[in-house]
Order: C-alpha cells, then structure tokens, then sequence
C-alpha cells in the first residue's frame, strides 16, 4: 500500500493506493466516523464489489444501508442526489455520518455531491474503481451533478475523509474505460513530470497488463501531483488549470460531438496532441515532443487526430467560447514548454487554433 497525504490543514487526508476493500472497515473506524455509512453505487459496480465492502463494514460495527443508482452519466443528477437524500433521511442519518461513493467519476460526483449538501455535509469516502476516478475526480474535492444543458453546473468543492482505491477492481474494468484513464496519467506526466512521462514511455505494457507494481507506483503518483496542485491552489485559481491540459480542445470536441463520439480521455488525448502542435507552432516547444506524445498515446491505444468527422470551425469555436475558462474573452491554452513543463496562455491567435483543427 502507498498512503498520499493530501494537505489541506483541518481537511487533510489520506489517499491509500493499493489496499483491498475487504479491508476498507479497519480504515474507516480510524475516522472516527457515527455508526452508519450508506453506499451509492451502481448496478455493475455493486454486483463485483459489494460482496467484499459490506461484510467489511459490518464487521468493523458499522450499519449499512445502499442507494443504488442506475449506471451512466445522465444518473448524475439532481434527481439521483434526492435519491440518497431520501435514503439517508429515512434511516435517521446524521452529520457524523458516512457516504461511501463506491464506483467510477459518476458516482463519486454524485455520491460527494450528496454528502457535501446533506444536512450541509456529512463525511465522504471515496472508494474508486476506474483508472479515471483513481488518479483524477476521487482527488481534489470537486464534486457536483449535470443539469440537463450543462455538464457539472451545480457542485462543490467538498473534500473526502479518505480515498480508497483498491487496484484490483481495475481487472473488470473494460480496456476502453482503462485507457480512458491513461490520457489523465499521461497528462500529468507533459503538464507536471517528466519522470512520470518517461516511466510510462519504458513501462506502458506492463501498465495496460495491469501489473500491480508498476500500477501502484503509476497511480500514486499522479495523486501525489493532484494532491500537491490542490493543496496549493484548492479553488482553482490559478495553478490548478495546468492540470487542464489538452482539456480546451478535448471539452470543445466532446461538446461538438454531443459527448457521443468521444470518452472524456480520448478528447483529451486528441487535445494535448492539438496544444503540442500549438505550442511548437508558436515556438515554445520542440517539436520531439508531438512524435513522443504521439507515441506514448498511440501505445495506450489512444487516439491522435480527430477521425471520421469534418470539423466545422465556426461550430467548434464556438464551443470553445463557451468553455469554463474562457477568461474574458480570451480562449484560455495550457501549452506545453516541454515534457513536465507547461505554461498557461491566453493569447493564441485564434488563426493558430483553426490551422490544428480545420486547416
Ligand atoms: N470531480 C472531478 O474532479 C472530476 C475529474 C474528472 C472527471 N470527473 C467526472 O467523472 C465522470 C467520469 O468518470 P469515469 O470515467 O470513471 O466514468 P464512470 O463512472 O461512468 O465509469 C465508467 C464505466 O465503468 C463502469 N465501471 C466502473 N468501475 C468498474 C469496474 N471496476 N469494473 C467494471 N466496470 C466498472 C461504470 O459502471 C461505467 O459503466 C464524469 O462525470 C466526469 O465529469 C470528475
Ligand atoms: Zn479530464
């Protein structure tokens, strides 16, 4: 087991990578926790791991209740929240109560979201089981639920008692939603570490084989980035948007393409190659870094170019526009300067963007 202290005073906590959740009861009654925990979960979710959290819960004194939401990102939802709501209120549940968000970014959105405004916050667990959750949403404290014309409008920030993540529930996660996650780790290694990036060039098979040590040293440090980014800047002020690199491009393509054609990671991917080619367009990378990217993604079974479509750039600008970090007026790039080195820019020409897009 790996433990990632997340330092944000009176709310720090634990990140423990590579534990089992039959062993999740030991941890939580450390918390110091009321005597009852509700876990949200979905139906797949629940059916592999439930079997190994509940008994774990129970023993360990807890009782335990479930609300089970239905599986996809349109259950992340106002009405899914008043689902947990309902149940915690008909089992007497109090502030010194527990939700334990059992799943991928879905549910621990949503499950988070629910304990940060029940009876104005009640503690929150995350046990994350897709790559994704474990080394991105599970961190950080952002939490919330989409309304029905914008992806997360309404949230928090809200942070957890304690992230969980069990590497072995990756073993049933489908490889699509695996590499997924890949496009997070790699972006952590071109916005933040350059050790992390060559590691993963020398060790991607035994990554996508899921061997647990290269896994666990992987994960954890992408949590220890995402922790030490949080820590210094909890509210997304300012340092926090390096980690939204390749997001500008990726969040326009997702929304261009009504978040059907593309998984959050595979827009990703194709947006950090599009701020690489930016970036060496206006001669602040090398351009080793587009072949080395481009390498690592493809190896990751990844995408690199937008496929199969033509791009129409009036629409997709406009998508742009319409990006959360659209700072007045201007399209908000986090450009790389070179591998682990990243650099906030405002100023791309927008001639530039329609040259990697729709040339
Ligand atoms: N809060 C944040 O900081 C943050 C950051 C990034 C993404 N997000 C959010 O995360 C969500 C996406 O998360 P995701 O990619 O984990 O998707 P997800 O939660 O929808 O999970 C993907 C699929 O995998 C299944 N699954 C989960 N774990 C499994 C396992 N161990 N075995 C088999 N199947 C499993 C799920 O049932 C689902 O069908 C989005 O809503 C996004 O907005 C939040
Ligand atoms: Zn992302």
């Amino acid at each position: 087991m790996k433990i990632v202290k997340v330092d944000l005073k009176e709310r720090s906590y634990k990140i423990l990578v590579g534990v089992d959740l039959s062993e999740i009861g030991n941890h939580m009654r450390d918390l110091n926790l009321g005597g009852k925990v509700m876990i949200v979960t979905n139906p797949r979710v629940g059916r592999f791991y439930l079997p190994k959290l509940e008994p774990s819960l129970k023993t360990s004194g807890f009782s335990v209740f479930k609300t089970i939401i239905a599986d996809g990102e349109r259950y992340k939802s106002q009405e899914s929240a008043n689902k947990i709501y309902a149940q915690c209120l008909k089992n007497n549940f109090d502030r010194k109560s527990a939700i334990v968000a059992l799943g991928g970014g879905v549910i621990g959105d949503l499950a988070g979201f629910a304990a940060a405004t029940f009876m104005r916050g009640i503690n929150l667990v995350q046990a994350p089981t897709t790559l994704l959750a474990q080394v991105d949403s599970s961190v950080g404290g952002k939490v919330g639920v989409n309304l029905p014309d914008g992806k997360n409008m309404v949230g928090a920030f809200y942070q957890p008692r304690l992230v969980y993540a069990d590497l072995q529930t990756l073993r049933t996660l489908p490889a699509k939603e695996f590499a997924n996650g890949l496009a997070e780790v790699i972006k952590y290694g071109v916005s933040y570490d350059a050790c992390l990036f060559s590691y993963l060039e020398k060790n991607i098979e035994q990554v996508k084989k899921l061997d647990e040590t290269v896994l666990q040293k992987v994960i954890s440090r992408c949590c220890e980035i995402k922790a030490k980014v949080v820590a210094l800047d909890e509210r997304e002020k300012n340092l926090r948007a390096i980690l939204n690199f390749g997001h500008t491009l990726g969040h326009a393509l997702e929304g261009l393409t009504h978040y059907k054609k593309y998984k959050h990671g595979e827009a990703v991917a194709i947006g950090m190659v599009g701020a690489v080619k930016i970036a060496i367009s206006l001669q602040l990378a090398d351009s080793s870094l587009e072949a080395r990217l481009k390498e690592l993604l493809t190896k990751a079974c990844l995408p690199i170019r937008i496929k199969g479509i033509k791009l129409s750039w009036p629409s997709f600008l406009r998508f742009l526009q319409h990006d959360k970090k659209v700072l007045a007026g201007n399209i908000r790039f986090v450009l790389p300067l070179a591998v682990g080195k990243v650099k906030i820019v405002d100023t791309v020409p927008l001639a530039v963007i329609k040259n990697m897009v729709a040339p």
